[in-house]
């Protein structure tokens, strides 16, 4: 994951990001929405991100509630700003499919999943009720409706045994070494209730993907398709982000490629 403050960074750049494109988006999207910031909320460090996608004929976007004080699930990564554009890019593939978002934190690609038409489920560590709580709230504000539940990596409690995705997403889900193992547990347990589902992941590529392909193999997983996370980006969201970030399309190795 990257480092703390260089994420600050991206968060004023997305925000920013966001004001450039105003002129680009539907014209239903209100201005007030962008960025707010009541000075209540502000006290106590949460703020709204709005995300833009698409043009003004088709555009859509996003309102992620962050706050700023606490780690991890409360922000948005600069992987889950490439993973919601590619989700964007990719928007026919995700009408009317079961999509899981893994470790989805403030869930913006799970949220721009449900907003093109899948039913999505947004997961994060049953812990962090903070997290689950905040998606609760997210998809509130931006009246979509998707079923939230704590889903501890690794952990096989009986909300998982429920769960069909045909598309699993998970945004800066390799971070920790010491969680890898679980958390391809989870995506493969997953992979295999569906034989033709695929897990749709970006992360920051630290170590030449080497432990992913080698846990790739242990799981019986392959990769299907490897981009470069900025090859894809619209140049005005790109020139905001940094980092050597790539997306991977993982399938059970059974399952024959594109
Ligand atoms: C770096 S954050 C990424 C959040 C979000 N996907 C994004 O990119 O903005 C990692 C997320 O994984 C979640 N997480 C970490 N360990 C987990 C575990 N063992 N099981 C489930 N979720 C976990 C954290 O709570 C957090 O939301």
């Amino acid at each position: 994951m990257a480092s703390r403050n260089k994420n600050k960074r991206c968060k004023s750049d997305s925000e920013s990001q966001s004001e450039e494109e105003e002129d680009d988006v539907d014209s239903s999207i209100e201005k007030g929405d962008k960025i707010s910031a009541e000075s209540s909320s502000n006290q106590d460090m949460t703020t709204t991100s709005r995300h833009y996608f698409g043009s003004i004929e088709g555009g859509v976007s996003i309102g992620i509630i962050e706050n700023m004080k606490e780690e991890y699930g409360l922000f948005v990564w600069p992987s889950s700003i490439i993973l919601a554009e590619y989700v964007w890019q990719q928007k026919s593939r995700f009408l009317g499919v079961n999509v899981v978002e893994l470790g989805a934190g403030t869930s913006l690609p799970g949220l721009v999943a449900a907003k093109v038409g899948a039913d999505v489920t947004l997961t994060d560590d049953l812990n962090r009720s903070e997290v689950l709580d905040n998606m609760r709230r997210v998809c509130k504000i931006n009246d979509l409706k998707c079923q939230v539940l704590g889903l501890t990596w690794g952990l096989w409690d009986a909300p998982v045994f429920d769960l069909y995705p045909n598309i699993i997403l998970g945004a800066d889900v390799l971070y920790d070494t010491s969680a890898f193992d679980d958390l391809f547990a989870t995506v493969t347990f997953l992979l295999q209730k569906r034989p033709d589902s695929v897990f749709i992941t970006t992360y920051h590529n630290r170590s030449g993907h080497h432990l992913i392909e080698f846990l790739m193999e242990k799981w019986g997983l392959k990769c299907n398709k490897l981009l470069d996370g900025f090859s894809f980006m619209p140049s005005h969201k790109a020139s905001n982000l940094s980092g050597n970030i790539q997306l991977a399309e993982i399938v059970l190795d059974t399952f024959q490629c594109e």
